[in-house]
């Protein structure tokens, strides 16, 4: 049998695609491994979000052609968004490459592995956006490492055109999946001891189809089993409904967290990136949050160093913070995008040091925040969801509480895709460290 390695880099959006490409390559014939020196076909699903991201890819390939020279008739394939940004370029860059595909043409991938195998062609390009794909009679090959919590992308594509992102580029078009399509895709995840789910998409709350929204779509997920956990991933400021909130607060098995990228916290800022809302909708969808699900934790991303942005501009984001206390933050400095909004129309003006100062700033801030979020649960009891044994020892266990947090604890292996009652006793800024409530 022929034998496929795989690696994958950004979202988990992406982790999720590349579980469709194994699946469709295992259906016609072919086998995964872990050692990329076995292999015949060498793939990488790659992320363009930031530069740095794509640079990582490109460190890959160099290996890749170590591999390459010493077996030529390896074939090499670029999947995701940076294959859909950079198209035929690729090719040119980086001779590595067999063929370059976008996420929304995995479907044609053995048509043209045979292509190529049967030197019809030399090198392939496939990287049409598809406005209704949603690979609907694809059941992914789920491989997490935990094998209790799974993926499922709910919407594809993005419509939002911040002026910063890349991503309505390189997924094109919003697009949902059929809810009794995500419903049996979850049964199926359930039936194979899967625990968790998580709801992916670039903005859930514009999930839309036919007569369901997002909210419906909760409760549906919801309903299908009170031990099965929910999760989703991720909302935008804009569109976050008081329904959903609701729904979360009607069902315990929808886990208390909300992921809801502020941005900035300046008004001025917002309106270059077109975020589409302000600091005071923020924080009414902050205050609504907490009084609808108070135990609700919330995260958020933040870009430092955007086009035109002023110290005072930054200092509102650190005062937003404050305000807010986000019990975690993803936080980058701004890399300039080629073809968005604000390649083509801002100046890319705030000078690197200064941005990475600002970064170093909040990322201090948040530090503070995330240790306080972390003090407040300590003497608390979780329910726990036992995931995995730690990194550290095989007798430590780690399990996430219905907040997200990971929390460590003794235990026996025979508890992983359980729920176990931890009560916490001490903490560190990126962890709680817990035992079993007797
Ligand atoms: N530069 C820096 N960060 C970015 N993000 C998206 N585009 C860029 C960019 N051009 C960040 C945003 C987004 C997260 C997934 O990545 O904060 O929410
Ligand atoms: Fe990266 Fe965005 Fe593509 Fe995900 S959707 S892989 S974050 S560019």
């Amino acid at each position: 049998m022929k034998k496929f390695y795989i690696e994958t880099y950004g979202c988990q959006m992406n982790v999720y695609d590349s579980q469709l490409v194994k699946k469709i390559l295992k259906d016609n014939g072919w086998q995964e491994t872990q050692d990329f020196r076995q292999a015949d076909l060498l793939l990488v699903n790659t992320c363009a979000v930031r530069e740095h991201a794509e640079e990582r890819v490109r460190g890959r390939l160099g290996l890749f052609k170590t591999v390459k020279r010493e077996r030529p008739t390896v074939k090499v394939g670029l999947l995701g968004c940076m294959g859909q940004r950079l198209k035929d370029q690729l090719l040119e860059q980086e001779p590595v490459l067999d063929f370059v595909m976008g996420p929304d043409t995995y479907r044609r991938l053995p048509a043209v592995l045979d292509e190529l195998e049967h030197g019809i062609k030399n090198k392939v390009v496939d990287v049409k956006l598809d406005k209704t794909e949603m690979y609907d009679d694809i059941l992914p090959d789920r491989d997490e490492e935990s094998k209790v919590t799974t993926f499922v992308t709910i919407t594809r594509g993005c419509d939002n055109m911040c002026a910063f992102c890349i991503v309505p580029f390189t997924r094109g078009r919003e697009r949902s999946k059929d809810p009794r399509l995500i419903i049996q895709e979850i049964e199926d995840a359930l039936s194979n001891g899967y625990k968790e789910v998580m709801l992916l998409g670039q903005n859930v709350d514009k999930y839309h189809y036919q007569d369901v929204d997002f909210a419906r779509l909760l409760d549906m997920v919801a309903s299908i089993d009170p031990t099965l956990r929910v999760r989703f991933l991720t909302s935008y400021p804009q569109d976050l409904k008081n329904e959903v909130l609701e729904t979360m607060a009607r069902h315990e098995n929808i886990a208390r967290n909300i992921h809801l990228p502020v941005q900035s916290g300046s008004n001025h800022i917002l309106e270059v990136m077109r975020r589409g809302y302000t600091r005071e909708w923020y924080l009414d969808r902050i205050k609504a949050i907490r009084e609808i699900v108070p135990d609700c934790a919330i995260g958020t991303d933040i870009i430092t160093g955007f086009c035109t942005e002023t110290e005072e501009d930054h200092h509102q984001t650190l005062e937003l913070m404050e305000q807010v206390q986000f019990d975690y933050a993803f936080m980058f400095k701004y890399s300039q995008r080629p073809n968005t909004y604000a390649a083509r129309n801002l100046p890319d003006d705030v000078p690197e040091d200064v941005k990475l100062r600002r970064l170093n700033e909040i990322i201090e801030l948040q530090n503070k925040h995330s240790y306080q979020s972390n003090k407040r649960d300590k003497g608390k009891t979780f329910k726990v969801l036992a995931e995995k044994t730690s990194r550290r020892s095989e007798k430590q266990i780690l399990g996430r509480n219905s907040q997200g947090k990971v929390i460590i604890f003794e235990g026996d292996k025979n508890l992983i895709g359980k729920y176990v009652d931890i009560e916490v006793y001490d903490f560190t800024q990126a962890t709680l460290l817990g035992r079993l409530k007797k």
